[in-house]
């Protein structure tokens, strides 16, 4: 049994009601069943959220130890968190595999939002397709492990 991680960072708790023209209208429980009804048997899906930065930053430390694959929305810490990209490259330069997502499209929206800091180091990057840049990256989870 394979758990994927799907690590959420700050103000996405508030999903479903946040900026909904940006975002859309669904929370992150939806989300949580959308990507439980799309895993293939022998996957498990952990969504976890959190506005804390250290609180994220164990979680991928205990992804090095499980070796659990993870897909992570670092939320605006995307932005400017070198010790969060640091984190992801324990992760990634360990084997394990991180692909970074995000609901909108970054690169599309205001300047400050065009870099990322995680990127280099991610596996991969997925952005702009709203909830379902989630089930595309549980896809490439799911062919990285066959
Ligand atoms: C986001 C994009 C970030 O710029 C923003 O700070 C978020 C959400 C997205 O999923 O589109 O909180 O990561």
């Amino acid at each position: 049994m394979t758990t994927v991680l799907v690590l959420n960072g700050p103000n996405l708790g508030r999903l479903g009601s946040r900026e909904p023209d940006v975002y859309g209208n669904q929370d992150l429980a939806a989300l949580a069943l959308l990507l439980k009804s799309e895993a293939p048997i022998g996957m498990e899906i952990d969504v976890r959220q959190t506005d804390d930065e250290a609180e994220l930053m164990g979680w991928l430390h205990s992804a090095v130890d499980t070796k659990s694959p993870v897909i992570l929305n670092p939320a605006a810490f995307t932005h400017y968190s070198y010790a969060l990209r640091d984190a992801v490259a324990l992760v990634t330069k360990s084997g394990g595999t991180v692909i970074e997502v995000h609901i909108s499209n970054p690169h599309a929206r205001e300047e400050f939002r065009h870099n990322s800091v995680i990127s280099g180091v991610a596996t991969g990057v997925i952005a702009g397709f709203g909830l379902e840049s989630y089930l595309l990256a549980l896809s490439a989870v799911g062919r990285r492990s066959k």
